[in-house]
């Protein structure tokens, strides 16, 4: 096996860029009317927390097991009710963030891919309101292949 292969951390430009991405990103969020009242008024610790994630996410340091423990991030996520139309806003925002950030073609591919399957293991409410208790993506259904852009066909709300 090869050790010195590239992760996608570094492919995709290691902590600056892992910086830049939460940056362009919660900024997104928290001008997203669908999503910001999932989120508490003060963003830098999620900020905090979500660099440190996202670098061992995509095979850099694994700083937030280091500092947090166990990731468990479906459970970390209980606190908030979220509902496929949440993951769908949250991805959109994401989709947006790594084009502008420079990430494009296969890793941005690739990346998206990993952030969908992931997104959707957040799920814990239907977009009715009514909490789930098991694999929600089975029994929502939601497990789209998303598109690259908006315009692709990906109902934007
Ligand atoms: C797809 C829909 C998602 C929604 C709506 C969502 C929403 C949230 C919310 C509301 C919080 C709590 C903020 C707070 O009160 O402190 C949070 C925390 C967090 N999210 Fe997400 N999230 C989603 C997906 C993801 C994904 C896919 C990842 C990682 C790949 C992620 C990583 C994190 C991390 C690292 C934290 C901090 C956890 C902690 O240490 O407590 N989230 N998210």
């Amino acid at each position: 096996m090869d050790r010195t292969a590239p992760t996608l951390y570094d492919l995709a430009g290691g902590a600056s860029a892992m910086q830049a991405l939460v940056n362009v990103f919660y900024d997104k969020v928290q001008q997203n009317k669908v999503l910001r009242p999932l989120f508490p008024d003060d963003f830098d610790d999620v900020k905090k927390r979500q660099y440190m994630f996202l670098t061992q996410f995509f095979g850099g340091p694994p700083l937030f097991s280091q500092t947090y423990g166990a990731p468990m991030m479906r459970a970390r996520h209980m606190k908030a009710a979220i509902a496929p139309r949440h993951a769908k806003e949250w991805l959109a925002c994401m989709s947006e963030s790594l084009q502008e950030v420079g990430i494009q073609g296969p890793l941005f591919d690739v990346m998206m891919d990993r952030f969908t399957k992931a997104g959707y293991q957040m799920v814990n409410h239907t977009d009715e309101g009514a909490p789930l208790v098991a694999p929600q993506a089975a029994i929502t259904g939601h497990l789209p292949q998303f598109r690259r852009n908006r315009e692709d066909g990906d109902e934007p709300r």
